[in-house]
């Protein structure tokens, strides 16, 4: 085993750790970011791609912000839509000008490893049998090895950025972690399509045949989701059978349909909303996937996420040792709390915006009667613009 040493072990380079590298390589701290998949692998992984102000104005304050603003879509607001009609809800009307970005995740991924590679701080892909330890005592370390060597890598932290089928979080014993979860009846059935999107914002069908929604990722290329079973098999769905099944479930009374193109990419997602307490555990912190799951329609997971490497990055750059033990303490809470409001409010969406077939003729009209009141009162639109588009980061 060769030995080396930094201050953060970053284990994973999705958005969180890659993000945690970013604001720790320009507080001048050290770290080294591991990652078992490739670069390509990393890049390529089509995931959402709707960023809360927050997200934007992190990645703008820190140098991110170039092609983020060149090719990012603001949206102001979205489209609610129910028994044949789109409901517009102006967000940032609601929110004293607060409002999305849509800009894919992997394209952030792009910027975080260009911007990573530009430090020449170590980025390192390919690496196998990752496993964390003496993260209780005062000398934690990671062993891990690549292309055949071992190395154990000792540091004062250890970011657990690894994702929920990472090696970090099942590295705490279970007795030491309170596990939430849920699973829905449902997953999601998602394309990327060579169409220019037909509307200029997003749009959230409730629809009896079942969920859809409409979304994009450039004035080329329209994404576009609808709710198929937790364990559907893409291979049973034609793009023929796509089409018509979106065009049923989006199109309203006034016209509006999506247009269609060549479908580049199909792919179906399970649904559930996981939380794991505590998100620290002696030295090793919790960030991201790892610690946390949200269903994708409250387009919550990567905004969590960086949200979480924002608060771990300022407890660890804190120059006060007193100041910086009390942060570090208080990470797990303030990100539990954070995390709570978030699972709140995708749970939400999902339950007001899909088909639930255990769900019965009143549990329809009382979605209905929920979606109504959503559209007809000011209130309850401020509640989904704030949360939509997120609370600044602390
Ligand atoms: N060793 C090294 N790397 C690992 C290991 C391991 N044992 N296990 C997993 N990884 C890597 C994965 O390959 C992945 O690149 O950790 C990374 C975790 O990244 P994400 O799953 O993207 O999680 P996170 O960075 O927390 O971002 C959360 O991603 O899944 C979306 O909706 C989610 O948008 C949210 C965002
Ligand atoms: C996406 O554009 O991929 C997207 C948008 C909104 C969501 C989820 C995903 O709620």
């Amino acid at each position: 085993m060769s030995a080396t040493r930094t201050q953060v072990a970053i284990v994973g380079a999705g958005p969180a750790g890659l993000m945690l590298g970013h604001l720790l390589h320009l507080r001048g701290i050290d770290s080294v970011i591991l990652e078992n998949r490739s670069r390509d692998y990393v890049i390529e992984r089509v995931r959402a791609g709707v960023l809360e102000q927050g997200t934007v104005d992190l990645m703008t304050a820190t140098g991110l912000g170039e092609r983020l603003r060149r090719e990012g879509m603001r949206h102001d607001g979205i489209y609610i839509a129910f028994n044949g009609r789109r409901h517009h809800v102006d967000m940032a009307a609601l929110t004293g000008g607060r409002a999305i970005t849509i800009y894919g995740q992997n394209e952030v991924v792009k910027d975080l490893i260009d911007a990573r590679v530009g430090t020449s701080r170590p980025l390192i892909f390919g690496v196998d049998q990752v496993m964390p330890s003496g993260f209780t005592g005062g000398r934690p370390s990671v062993s891990f090895q690549k292309d055949g060597d071992g190395f154990e890598l000792s540091c004062d932290f250890i970011a657990g950025c690894d994702g929920f089928h990472g090696v970090c979080r099942t590295a705490i014993p279970p007795s030491q972690l309170q596990v939430y979860e849920r699973d829905y009846p449902f997953g999601w059935l998602g394309i990327l399509a060579h169409a220019a999107p037909s509307s200029n914002e997003l749009v959230y069908s409730n629809h009896p045949r079942g969920f859809a929604l409409f979304s994009m990722r450039s004035l080329q290329v329209t994404r576009l989701y609808l709710q198929c079973g937790p364990d559907e098999d893409v291979n049973d769905w034609s793009d023929d059978r796509i089409w018509s099944e979106l065009q049923a479930r989006l199109h309203t009374d006034d016209g509006w349909r999506p247009n269609e193109g060549a479908i580049i990419q199909k792919g179906v997602t399970g649904m559930r909303s996981f939380v794991a307490e505590p998100m620290r555990y002696g030295r090793l912190f919790l960030a991201g996937d790892a610690a946390h799951i949200v269903p994708p329609t409250g387009a919550k997971g990567l905004n969590l996420a960086m949200a979480d490497v924002y608060r771990l990055a300022e407890a660890i750059a804190e120059p006060s040792t007193s100041r910086r033990e009390d942060a570090l303490n208080a990470y797990s809470d303030r990100g539990l709390r954070r995390t709570w409001r978030a699972q709140r409010f995708s749970w939400w969406m999902t339950s007001m915006l899909h088909r639930s077939d255990s769900g019965n003729a009143f549990d329809h009209r009382r979605q209905l009667a929920e979606l109504d009141y959503l559209v007809s009162s000011r209130a309850a639109m401020t509640s989904l613009a704030e949360n939509y588009v997120g609370v600044p980061f602390d």
